[in-house]
């Protein structure tokens, strides 16, 4: 199975895509190398023939549309983002346009891909998000299971 991962360079990515690569997947790591990316996290699987890179940006439709199409995946997780709160609120614009924007043009170019193979059933795009999208837990968590 071929995995595009994007954000394979940050916190979580990386972790990714060492334990995919040490699981016999084939990975596309994705990604812009921001200030927050480090490649160093990548240098255990760097030379595995099962391993890719693509500094690519999200905002960048045509750049998304081409790694679609040259490395063909089965599956998408989606990891990059602005994740830095503190930043959010000196640059919120570079969330809207990353988070939000490159977010959009991530789902058009998997649509796009995903149409263009006729639809296949077992297509996945993975979106890494926050529990933050869901709002404060309740303090006493045995009320989610009741
Ligand atoms: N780390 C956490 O504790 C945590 C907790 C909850 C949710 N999350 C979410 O998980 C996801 C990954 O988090 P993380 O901690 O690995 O983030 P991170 O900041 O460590 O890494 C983000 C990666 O995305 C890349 N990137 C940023 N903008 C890009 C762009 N425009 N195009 C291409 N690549 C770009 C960066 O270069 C970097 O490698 C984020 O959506 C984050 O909000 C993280």
């Amino acid at each position: 199975m071929k995995i595009l991962v994007t954000g394979g360079a940050g916190f979580i990515g990386s972790a990714v895509i060492r334990l995919a690569v040490s699981r016999g997947h084939a990975v596309v790591n994705l990604d812009a190398l921001t200030y927050a990316a480090c490649l160093t996290n990548l240098t255990s699987v760097a030379d595995s023939s099962l391993y890719a890179f693509e500094q690519a940006d999200i905002r960048d439709q045509a750049a998304l549309d081409k790694v679609f199409s040259v490395h063909q995946p089965d599956i998408v997780m989606h990891l990059a983002a602005e994740s830095h709160v503190d930043r959010s609120i000196d640059s919120p614009g570079y969330f809207i346009e990353t988070n939000i924007t490159g977010t959009f043009n991530m789902l058009e170019a998997a649509r796009k891909y995903w149409v263009e193979l006729g639809k296949p059933e077992n297509f996945r795009f993975h979106h890494i998000s926050t529990d933050e999208v869901f709002g404060s837990l309740p303090s006493d968590t045995a009320v989610l299971f009741t």
